[in-house]
């Protein structure tokens, strides 16, 4: 059976009954947490890859608090641009934290270490990644015993996705980051991160990685770098990711579409063809 984790980003909580951008934060992660209790209460845990609240005052953090309390299964809490790390720190148990009072930890699995990055500037939008959190994830993954695999998980991406407004905003030291983790690139089986809002995987120095929507909204696709940088209401997502000794699976559920479902099996007695083509019209 695999090994099955649940990633959700990007939530953006503001205080309770506050709409952000038109959407409803809260209601939109509460549906997010009944969708997985229903179907993914066997997931291991769930981690959620930052911008936990938008504004990161103690109420938002409540307000998050209160509505993953109702997960069936354990969370991680990560830091993203938008939150305070000190008020995160001091409202989640469920965030991990270094010994220099950065939001980063480790969590051991079957299929290798699971290792959580604070990527946090409060001053800036972008990432970071300063001596002290750099010098942290060199001795984790120096620590580590030689045959065991790592998966990365951070909110700013430590490379340019070609969203120029996301790209301007990613990890200040991607050098010193790519140079840290290069002597581990082969046991490094997945780099998950959220901050760009958006569904998109790939490979990053041979290291595959996935990020997606957030809960409340998303960013626009745009590759044009003079083209204005829009948010969206695209759906919301979170990712169910499956984890055996030769594979890793993303799925990215969009849980609040509610289009047709119907099935493939052709009703007794009705002519395939027949079945396609009637079901062409809704
Ligand atoms: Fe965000």
């Amino acid at each position: 059976m695999s090994f099955k984790f649940i990633h959700l980003t990007d939530t953006h909580l503001a205080c309770p009954g506050q709409t952000l951008y038109g959407l409803d934060p809260r209601a939109r992660l509460d549906a997010a947490v009944a969708d997985i209790n229903r179907h993914h209460a066997d997931a291991a845990f769930a981690v959620v890859t930052g911008d936990l609240t938008h504004w990161g005052e103690a109420a938002a953090y409540a307000n998050f608090r209160d509505a993953v309390a109702a997960l069936k299964i354990p969370y991680i809490a990560m830091v993203g641009n938008h939150d305070r790390r000190r008020t995160c720190l001091d409202m989640l148990e469920a965030a991990p934290r270094d010994g220099n009072g950065f939001v980063q930890g480790t969590r051991q699995t079957p299929h290798g270490l699971f290792v959580f990055l604070d990527t946090l500037d409060e001053t800036s939008h972008a990432g970071e990644m300063c001596p002290k959190r750099l010098g942290w994830l060199e001795e984790t993954l120096a620590a580590a015993p030689a045959d065991r695999p790592f998966l990365l998980f951070m909110h700013h991406p430590p490379f340019a996705v070609g969203i120029a407004a996301m790209d301007d905003i990613a990890l200040k030291q991607s050098a010193e980051f790519a140079e840290l983790i290069a002597p581990y690139r082969p046991r490094i089986r997945h780099l998950f991160f959220g901050h760009v809002h958006r569904p998109i995987s790939g490979s990053y120095g041979n290291i595959p990685f996935s990020t997606l929507r957030g809960t409340n909204h998303q960013v626009a696709f745009e590759l044009d770098p003079k083209g204005e940088h829009l948010a969206s209401h695209e759906p919301p997502a979170y990712g169910v990711v499956l984890v055996e000794r030769e594979t890793l699976v993303v799925h990215t559920h969009d849980y609040l579409d509610t289009s047709l479902r119907f099935p493939f099996k052709v009703p007794e007695g009705m002519d395939e063809r027949n079945y396609a083509l009637s079901r062409a019209a809704p």
